[in-house]
């Protein structure tokens, strides 16, 4: 099988788990890093460090990663693109919708592949939640509740709470869905600044399903989880504990003509199969895309748009008090 030539732009946080992942797994090698700043470069001695994009590019790469803040991904995005090398792109794929929908058609247009790195989606209650649900053995879908808190990191400065975090449950609510969201209603408060470090919103997907998101970083605490109704009861996926559990709601019947019933059943920890850590899944599965094996799996940069698109709409809903329609450029959601 054949060896892919990858590097990563930007060795803060996320850059240094690609870089590590990257560097540890079969049929990959890591063959360049690119950061601003020489205490980052110097943290990977063994491998060669860049400045000067252009040498990247010459370096007949198979895919690269996009690990900077967000307000810089489309510079180095559609330099990769102009250049036709493939990418993977952390979220949110840019801080609008414009800047998002740029980068889509600039890889679109090149004929290069490219993903954005939504990798919440591989953590193991949320793809056993997305099997459950996309199986159609818990019925209808009623509605979404996320709640994303944490203290700040200190890092992210060039976008608040809504396009850092609550981006994830608009990306994960539509993919578990398989519906974009088309309107929004949002609240949101400066504390710290200089972006919003709190924010609840209420997202209405096609179809009608609800969505109702609260993030900050004002929490000293983590919580991290994503509760499902369905006809069949509640589905709570909680990634800071690793569970997946399902609150069934009994047969027992009600008054009111043609509604199922909400009693509750006795609660049920769901297995979860054994799974590699969230990037590691990510480039696997980058691995896969590249070698012909299909893009399953991964993020699409319409979809990456649509999310920032939605998120953007939140900011305006917030900043106006009124509903505010998501712009009507969607992916085709399977
Ligand atoms: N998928 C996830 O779970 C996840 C988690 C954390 C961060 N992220 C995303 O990753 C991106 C980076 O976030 P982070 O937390 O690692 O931030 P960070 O501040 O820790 O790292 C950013 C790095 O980029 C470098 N940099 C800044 N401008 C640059 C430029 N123009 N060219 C080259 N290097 C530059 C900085 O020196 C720094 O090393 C953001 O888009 C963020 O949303 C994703």
């Amino acid at each position: 099988m054949k060896t892919l030539r990858t590097a990563v732009i930007g060795l803060g946080w996320a850059g240094t788990v690609h870089a590590r992942t990257l560097a540890s797994m079969p049929g990959i090698d890591l063959v360049a890093l690119a950061d601003l700043d020489p205490a980052k470069r110097a943290a990977f001695p063994k491998v060669p460090t860049f400045v000067d994009l252009e040498a990247l590019l010459r370096l007949n790469l198979d895919y690269c990663v996009i690990a900077t803040p967000s307000a810089t991904h489309e510079q180095y995005a559609l330099a990769l693109a102009a250049a036709g090398v493939p990418a993977l792109i952390e979220k949110p794929i840019a801080p609008s919708g414009e800047a998002a929908w740029r980068i889509s058609e600039a890889f679109a247009h090149a004929g290069t592949f490219a993903a954005v790195g939504h990798t919440e989606r591989h953590q193991a209650p949320v793809t056993e939640l997305a099997r459950c649900l996309h199986s159609g053995d818990f019925g209808e879908l009623w509605q979404f509740t996320t709640r994303r808190q944490g203290p700040y990191s200190g890092r992210i400065l060039d976008v608040g709470v809504a396009l850092d975090l609550l981006v994830h449950d608009v990306d994960l609510v539509s993919w578990l869905a398989g519906q974009p969201v088309e309107s929004v209603t949002a609240s949101t408060r400066v504390l710290a600044g200089p972006y919003e470090d709190t924010a609840t919103a209420t997202t209405v997907l096609r179809g009608g399903v609800l969505a109702h998101h609260h993030a900050d970083w004002i929490t000293p605490f983590k919580h991290r989880t994503i509760q499902v109704h369905t006809t069949a009861g509640v589905l709570t996926a909680d990634t800071v504990a690793g569970t997946l559990t399902h609150h069934p709601n009994t047969a027992a019947p009600t008054a009111v003509a043609g509604f199922p019933g909400v009693l509750a059943g006795d609660a049920r920890v769901i297995e979860l199969p054994e799974q590699e850590a969230p990037f590691t899944v990510e480039h696997q599965l980058m691995r896969d895309a590249l070698l012909g094996q299909g893009t399953r799996g991964l993020v699409s940069l319409a979809e990456g748009a649509a999310t920032v698109a939605a998120t953007e709409a939140l900011l305006t809903a917030a900043a106006t008090g009124r509903s505010t329609t998501v712009p009507a450029r969607q992916p085709a959601l399977a």
